[in-house]
């Protein structure tokens, strides 16, 4: 279908192809120049003491958990509302996901319902930092410190999101952000791991690139994989990080005039914001009356949306967990209510305004 208003669309444009020229032109496709300037980049603009690319957030969670020495046998809490990817990583590694409800404000993981998951298996605990808005990491390290558990920070969805002035995934033992195409920044595929922790940052650099310190060597005091990112993915990347602040600019502009043209409307509610956290929204995210209605409307009017995560105990590939059976009211509410309006940059004024429209006139029906 030709949307009007398509979900999505990446900010991506004649800076990215000018850089892409000159990976072209260099004739290095793979970690180069641009691989380096991007992980400088994105170190100098997180202060993470270490950073580390790797080929998607799905991989990096599983460098993350690997270099916190997770195995089978531990347990690892991880926030029940969020994409599987934040599950699957943990089961990849052979240990088991336990997941937490999370938070009516923001569906990000609630502190307050951690340490009943606490067993003596559990190694670490993986907040997500879901929708542009930072967990509450105060309460959830100290928690940590308390259990002597790791904490391993999904913030696939946090670049440019600080937690009091600190950036997500350096708050934590090691974390993460991934530069998927809806991602804030992004390369298409691709993620950094960042770090301050030597030990895990040593160990994680073996494991992504063959088990040795760099590409040029081919002596491997370790086993690893490869995990790496390309050139080219480093050049859009490096072309997208100086637009960042452009990016937030409109993604928040966008944001603000869905709140202003539906705040009447009494069946829909926009996600809490909370003052130890900025803003980068994610999507314009509402819990709304007769969501799966809403949806068909919308769609039949040419507009793409998007249903919320589907909780991770409900999970066809996480049905063998006991954990199936205990309560997450939150995650189930945000599934059954949450819907996902674009905010991506290109988005015109009269697009919003034509999906705001819609969305009352379904409600005056
Ligand atoms: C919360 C969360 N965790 C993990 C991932 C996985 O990242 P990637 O798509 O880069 O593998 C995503 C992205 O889609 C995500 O939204």
């Amino acid at each position: 279908m030709e949307y009007k208003v398509p979900q999505l669309e990446p900010y991506v444009g004649k800076e990215e192809l000018q850089n892409l020229e000159i990976v072209i032109r260099n004739k290095w496709l793979s970690e180069g120049l641009f691989a380096k300037e991007f992980l400088d980049r994105l170190q100098e603009f997180t202060k993470a003491r270490y950073a580390l690319l790797a080929s998607n957030g799905t991989l990096a969670l599983f460098l993350c958990l690997l270099g916190c020495g997770i195995k089978k046998g531990d347990e690892v809490i991880v926030s029940d509302f969020t994409f599987n990817a934040s599950g699957s990583s943990i089961a990849f590694t052979g240990a088991t996901p336990v997941f937490v409800d999370v938070a009516k404000t923001d569906l990000n993981m609630d502190p307050e319902k951690i340490e009943e998951k606490i067993t003596k298996k559990t190694k670490a605990i993986m907040p997500v930092h879901i929708y542009g808005q930072s967990c509450d990491m105060d309460p959830i390290m100290r928690i940590a410190k308390k259990h002597n558990l790791l904490v391993i920070e999904d913030a696939a969805q946090g670049f440019g999101v600080f937690y009091k002035g600190t950036h997500t995934g350096t708050i934590g033992d090691v974390g993460m952000i991934s530069f998927f195409a809806d991602k804030t920044i992004t390369t298409g595929e691709g993620a950094v791991i960042l770090t301050n922790n030597e030990i895990i940052y040593e160990r994680i650099k073996l494991l992504r690139n063959q088990g040795r310190p760099h590409s040029s060597t081919f002596i491997h005091p370790g086993i690893g994989m490869n995990f790496r990112m390309t050139d080219l993915q480093c050049a859009v990347g490096v072309a997208q990080i100086k637009k960042f602040g452009e990016i937030e600019k409109i993604k928040l502009n966008n944001y603000a005039m869905y709140k202003n043209l539906l705040k009447n409307v009494k069946q829909i509610k926009f996600l809490g914001e909370n003052s130890y956290t900025n803003i980068v929204p994610f999507r314009a995210n509402i819990l709304a009356e007769k969501v799966e209605e809403l949806v068909d409307y919308l769609e039949k009017n040419k507009i793409e949306t998007r249903r919320f995560f589907y909780p991770l105990h409900k999970q066809p590939c996480f049905s063998d967990l006991k954990s199936k059976n205990e309560n997450y009211h939150i995650s189930e509410m945000a599934y059954t209510c949450g819907l996902s309006l674009p905010v991506f940059c290109s988005l015109a004024k009269e697009q919003i305004e034509y999906v705001c429209r819609t969305i009352i006139k379904f409600y005056e029906k």
